[in-house]
């Protein structure tokens, strides 16, 4: 895999002064959850150069508004009632991109390395001659538990820390509940606004308690930002009175009760924390 990361010279690339690269350079880039603020100031420094982008839809606008005057935007996420594009087309068209000698940012939401497809759009860059990088970016989850004034891991809640995509509910079968039912951990649940309700029956069912703490976020890091802190037991109750929407988070674990007495923790939340 190493071998397909041609890279890219940082020293030499300041701001304002894009490195030649006559053979092209893709550069994919994490915008991190949403927020323009949050992003690391090597990827403001790629969208600042770039001459085409290729986004999808957990791009904020604030973030797409620093791109150039002129530069080239392919949208690639879904958009409502439709299917994204297929990935073999989006490599297709980074690869074509770079063929013709342009610097191509591909920006994903969060960081590109965590459920990002990144490993796919690497391989379809393999046979071009383009310089090719990854612009790590900051995690939803990390962004999450900050904007809820907790942290990730603790020493005395959590040892460690797993990030699973609830996709896994759909289609590789049932989640292994006994292995991710742990109490020296934190869970942090990817794409499974969906699958709240089975999240917790599968839990409880491997012998989490049902007042284990659990926290919903949607749009963290955004002015719309929402979150819903509850328990195993009453989470789909709350969920199905007070709707999130989409992009959501899900961290199940002991630190979710330290919003209870964190001075960080935001005062005003859709329901109380018990
Ligand atoms: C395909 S994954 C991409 C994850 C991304 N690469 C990252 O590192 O955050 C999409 C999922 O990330 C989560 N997500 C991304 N941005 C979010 C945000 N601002 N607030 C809450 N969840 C978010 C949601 O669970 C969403 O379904």
């Amino acid at each position: 895999m190493p071998e397909t990361v041609r890279g890219v010279d940082h020293a030499g690339a300041g701001i304002g002064t894009p490195a030649a690269c006559p053979q092209g350079r893709v550069s994919l880039v994490g915008a991190g959850p949403g927020a323009a603020d949050l992003l690391t100031l090597r990827a403001a420094r790629r969208i600042a150069e770039a001459e085409a982008v290729v986004y999808d839809r957990l791009v904020g606008d604030d973030v797409l508004a620093l791109l150039p005057a002129g530069c080239e935007r392919y949208y690639v996420g879904k958009a409502r009632g439709h299917h994204s594009v297929p990935q073999a087309e989006i490599g297709a068209l980074l690869a074509r991109l770079a063929a013709a000698g342009k610097r191509v940012v591909r920006l994903k939401g969060g960081d590109p390395g965590v459920f990002g497809r990144v490993g796919e759009e690497l391989a379809a860059l393999a046979a071009t001659r383009a310089e090719v990088e990854i612009v790590p970016g900051l995690t939803a989850a990390s962004a999450a538990v900050a904007a809820m004034g907790i942290p990730l891991t603790d020493r005395a809640h959590a040892q460690q820390l797993r990030f699973v995509t609830a996709q896994l509910c759909r289609e590789q079968g049932t989640p292994d509940w006994a292995a991710l039912a742990r109490r020296d951990e934190t869970l942090v649940f990817y794409m499974g606004l969906s699958k709240v309700a089975a999240i917790c029956h599968g839990l409880r069912g491997a012998g989490l308690p049902n007042d284990w703490p659990m926290m919903l976020i949607s749009h963290a890091s955004l002015p719309e930002q929402q979150a819903l802190v509850g328990t195993l037991a009453d989470m789909p109750a709350r969920l199905a009175e007070s709707p999130l929407p989409s992009p959501c988070l899900i961290v199940v674990g002991s630190v979710v009760a330290m919003t209870h007495t964190s001075p960080a923790a935001p005062t005003v939340m859709p329901t109380s924390v018990e």
